[in-house]
């Protein structure tokens, strides 16, 4: 698995220090709000764990499942909704947890639905930003590290559903993707 991984991109000191800035952050401001925390299938569950624990205020969690990519590396334009929320929104404060933006499609698409269940106000928190490649205008209220046109894997990133263990922030060696 290693052996695929070109160059580490963040490492696991530098994500840590970054999820427990962003869970200080966000329990400044959801104190008293006890929001609810959605966490984007699969690639978002590693961040979510984490930021989670380091969001010291009444939370909770529900998680969904959107397609975006069929497989691959690029965006297939295709979203719709694999697993939905077992939770009704209406009223609370969402904060959508992503662990990547890219075109920003998948995104936009997930928040013009949620807005429609009425949720007191929503948000979006991305572990990372790929601005360049971004398509549709998603606002990220908190964002982790902006980084370059380069498809990454690891900490819940995958290619082809492999490579989502990796504790760090890894670039797959291009040899092995068709982009
Ligand atoms: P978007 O709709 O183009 O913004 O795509 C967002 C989704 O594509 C993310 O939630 C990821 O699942 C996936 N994705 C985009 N870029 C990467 C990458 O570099 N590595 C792994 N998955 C990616
Ligand atoms: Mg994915």
């Amino acid at each position: 698995m290693e052996e695929d991984i070109d160059h580490i991109l963040i490492t696991e000191e530098q994500l840590r220090a970054k999820v427990r800035e962003l869970g200080t952050q966000l329990a400044v401001d959801y104190a008293d709000k006890m929001p609810i925390l959605i966490g984007a299938l699969n690639g978002a569950t590693l961040f979510m764990s984490d930021l989670i624990r380091a969001c010291r205020i009444p939370l909770s969690i529900d998680f969904i499942a959107v397609s975006s990519y069929a497989s691959g590396t690029r965006s297939s334009g295709v979203v719709r909704i694999l697993k939905d929320l077992d939770r009704n929104i209406e009223g609370r404060h969402v904060l959508v947890v992503e662990d990547i933006v890219d075109t920003g499609l998948t995104l936009s698409y997930l928040i013009e639905n949620l807005s429609a269940r009425k949720p007191a106000s929503i948000r979006i928190c991305a572990l990372l930003d790929k601005a360049e490649r971004r398509v549709a205008d998603v606002p990220l209220d908190y964002a982790g590290f902006r980084i370059p046109d380069e498809f990454v894997v690891g900490y819940g990133l995958d290619y082809n559903d492999l490579y989502r263990n990796l504790p760090y922030i890894g670039v797959l060696k291009p040899q092995l993707y068709r982009s």
